[in-house]
């Protein structure tokens, strides 16, 4: 007999009812009521389990099958009962159960609500709990979702390189890469003959192509040696960054906009199941902002406005912890007061100050601020960072030299104002606090499989 999956239950009850299928998963967990047992399976294609009804009279191994233990994995055949205006639309009436393999009395996962914090220690075991498997099957179909939207708009997806020789956001936050012994310092042995670093943004490898193809995006991981001990900050996470030719920033804030809004849609539609548990157990506000996301533009403000905006609530009495100054960067709590009391839905902040931005961002005529666009959203903070790039050849040359760049590095990037530059535009999104937004979960750390943090590499 075929193996059928969870999910093709659920998705037709009727079809299976009064039929015999075989089900393999795992005891989610286990009862026994003397002459009946009840096994929760869940076979992992779905949030869902299936319950298995043990009959003590027909299974000669009952005994042995109810002291399975939770976490056992299972062979189940059995007949399909509809349960009409039951909890569950189904039962399976086992007539034959094999233990595959027995789970110890002291497995870690029993049925009760175990901790974020616990569950982070047992990172191999995690992914068999309904948090997280509701996080990573929305995970899954939101990367799905990325690559849809791009690819039925015409983007071309390109694979930028995760070993690169250029810094990027020109912070010096970089892992560097070297098969160098400790003590040896000539360079010029070293595996690539220079200095080797893990790419903290694709953003320059992929104007190259954008500069071909007019519309691409690259999604991959990113590395960034940051000592932020955050629940927003990983040392590896993943970003998605298009970039776009012929397009200025309002361009490049529709694109940014489009996304999240086509990408919250689709995981609504094919994660409903799991939006619903994710709202009763994480995060009260989500279905609500699944809601927002649906109707209404986000709102465009610009970091001179926005600033306007906050020192009026500093003298209306609010307190922040950071003051606030035209030229600062603005803290968490600074973005959080504008999207989550002020607007209450994502807003993009665009203009800022150029010495907080980097050097490939475009000057505007005033001098002072940079065609850049930052999107903001409730309960996160910074989502998508993003600009139109500076395509004056001059006024590049002039930027970089005032970041201290090396130009010689960055020939390949002034070549592209050299030979056919135009007006472009892109940003990148941190994937993972996409889906820290889409889930409600609050910390990064419990939406990638094993994160990586200032002091912890664990697996
Ligand atoms: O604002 P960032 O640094 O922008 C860039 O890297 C540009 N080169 C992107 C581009 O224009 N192509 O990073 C982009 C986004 C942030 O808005 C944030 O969502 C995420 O990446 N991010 C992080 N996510 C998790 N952990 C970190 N340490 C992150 N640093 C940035
Ligand atoms: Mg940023």
């Amino acid at each position: 007999m075929d193996r059928t999956y969870i999910r093709s239950l659920y998705a037709a009850p009727e079809s299976f009812g009064g039929g015999k299928v075989e089900l393999r998963g795992w005891a989610r967990s286990v009862r026994d009521s003397k002459n009946i047992g009840f096994i929760e399976l869940n076979d992992g294609s779905s949030q869902k389990n299936c319950q298995v009804v043990l009959d003590r009279e027909a299974l000669s191994d009952y005994e042995k099958i109810v002291h399975c233990g939770v976490g056992a994995a299972l062979r189940v055949r059995g007949t399909v009962a509809l349960t009409p205006g039951m909890r569950q639309p189904f039962e399976l009436r086992a007539e034959e159960v094999e233990v595959e393999g027995p789970s110890l009395p002291t497995y870690p996962l029993q049925k009760k609500k175990h901790s974020p914090e616990f569950l982070r220690e047992i990172a191999h075991l995690r992914p068999r709990t309904n948090l997280f498997g509701a996080v990573f099957r929305i995970r899954s179909q939101a990367a799905f979702a990325i690559h849809k939207f791009f690819n039925e708009r015409g983007f071309v997806y390109v694979h930028t390189p995760i070993i690169t020789g250029s810094d990027c956001e020109g912070a010096g936050a970089m892992f560097r890469v070297t098969t160098l012994e400790p003590g040896e310092t000539d360079i010029s042995k070293d595996f690539f003959g220079k200095r080797a670093a893990l790419t903290v943004s694709g953003q320059l490898d992929v104007e190259t192509f954008a500069m071909a193809f007019s519309n691409v995006y690259t999604f991959g991981p990113t590395f960034r040696a940051e000592n932020s001990n955050t629940a927003r900050h990983a040392a590896e996470f993943w970003m998605i960054e298009p970039e776009m030719a012929f397009c200025d920033l309002a361009g490049d804030m529709d694109v940014a906009e489009a996304m999240v809004k086509s990408v919250a849609e689709y995981v609504h539609e094919t994660c409903a199941y799991e939006v619903e548990f994710l709202s009763e157990r994480v995060c009260p506000e989500l279905k609500d902002r699944f809601e927002a996301l649906k109707g209404g533009d986000f709102v465009r403000l610009t970091y001179t406005d926005a600033v306007a905006v906050l020192k009026k609530a500093v003298s209306e009495g609010r307190k922040f912890e950071y003051p606030v100054e035209w030229g600062c960067d603005l803290q968490s709590e600074h973005e959080r007061y504008l999207t989550e009391t002020v607007y209450k839905k994502p807003v993009f902040l665009t203009d800022y100050p150029k010495e907080i931005k980097a050097f490939y961002m475009r000057l505007n005529d005033d001098g002072k601020t940079v065609a850049a666009a930052d999107l903001l959203v409730p309960g996160i903070g910074e989502l998508v960072g993003g600009s139109q790039r500076e395509e004056r050849l001059d006024v590049l040359e002039r930027r970089m030299a005032e970041c201290g760049l090396n130009a010689e590095d960055y020939g390949f990037y002034t070549d592209l104002r050299r030979y056919g530059g135009c007006v472009h535009s892109g940003f990148g999104l941190g994937f993972e606090r996409l889906i820290m937004y889409l889930t409600g979960v609050s910390n990064i750390r419990d939406v990638i499989p094993f994160p990586r943090t200032v002091g912890n590499l664990e697996y």
